[in-house]
């Protein structure tokens, strides 16, 4: 089995990488900055490419290469994970910087995109292969301050929900969100301003109250189900309530 992932290098992205490498996946990481603990873990099943997800540019460049095709060509199954993220401005509309806008869609958006065309043109052969958008709860609730990433992670979302009407032979797809963890972006959402963010309460209390979750603990369970049959079974799910 092999596995794309973006966003490896902390985070739930490096939590995810290590499940599927414990798994026995070999996985192509794409991240700017590496993962020296899992690379030395793993060895040569973790590939690791530095990339600027920003930079539609080195995504058109990667997915052309031939290593491109030689890592996602034959008839062993084949997974994409959508995983890099970027939290975008902290502002309500009209405070927004226009750079951060388009960085946080670039990232969140425009990468997962173009990733997900590719995986699909590259794995004409392969017996199972599937898709995975690691979404939010902010694409399906709305909050102030946030807008920019709630409509990132909503278009993910329903770009699942259209990827499915496309039947594509063997394609599998989802978006879910995974609860709030603890990472460096839940690092950055506490550090935000009540003007700009007024539910950040919530997530200060999360955080105080140790209701955040293991990185590890839900990439166990993203993992699980991305290899269970009943994956992709809805186009959209939340891993609370798989
Ligand atoms: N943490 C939460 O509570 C939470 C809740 C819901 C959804 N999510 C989603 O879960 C995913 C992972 O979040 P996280 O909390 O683990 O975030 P994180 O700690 O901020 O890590 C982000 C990861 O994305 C990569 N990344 C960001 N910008 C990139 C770029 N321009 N090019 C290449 N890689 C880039 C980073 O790698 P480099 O910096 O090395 O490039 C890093 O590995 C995101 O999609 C996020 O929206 C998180």
């Amino acid at each position: 089995m092999r596995a794309i992932i973006t966003g490896h290098s902390r985070g739930l992205g490096a939590a995810i990488c290590a499940a599927l490498l414990e798994q026995g996946a070999t996985v192509l990481a794409l991240s700017r900055k590496g993962n020296v603990t899992l690379a030395a873990r793993h060895g040569e099943r973790l590939r690791q490419i530095p990339i600027d997800l920003a930079d539609a540019s080195q995504l058109l460049a990667l997915t052309t290469t031939e290593d491109w095709h030689a890592f996602l060509g034959g008839s062993a199954p084949a997974f994409l994970v959508n995983n890099a993220g970027d939290l975008g401005p902290v502002a309500a509309i009209g405070r927004q910087r226009g750079s951060e806008i388009g960085h946080a869609i670039a990232v969140n958006v425009t990468a997962a995109l173009i990733l997900s065309d590719a995986f699909v043109a590259a794995t004409d052969a392969a017996s199972d292969r599937r898709l995975l958008h690691i979404s939010s709860g902010a694409a399906r609730s709305a909050y102030a301050g946030w807008s920019v990433y709630c409509a990132s992670k909503a278009a993910l979302d329903h770009h699942a929900r259209a990827v499915q009407r496309d039947q594509v032979p063997g394609l599998r797809a989802a978006s879910v969100a995974p609860g709030v963890i603890d990472t460096d972006m839940q690092t950055l959402v506490r550090s935000s301003t009540a003007d700009d963010f007024p539910a950040i309460d919530r997530f200060r209390a999360l955080h105080r109250d140790g209701q955040l979750q293991a990185p590890s603990d839900t990439a166990r369970r993203l993992v699980d189900y991305l290899l269970s049959p009943s994956f992709g079974a809805q186009a959209t799910a939340d891993l609370r309530d798989l």
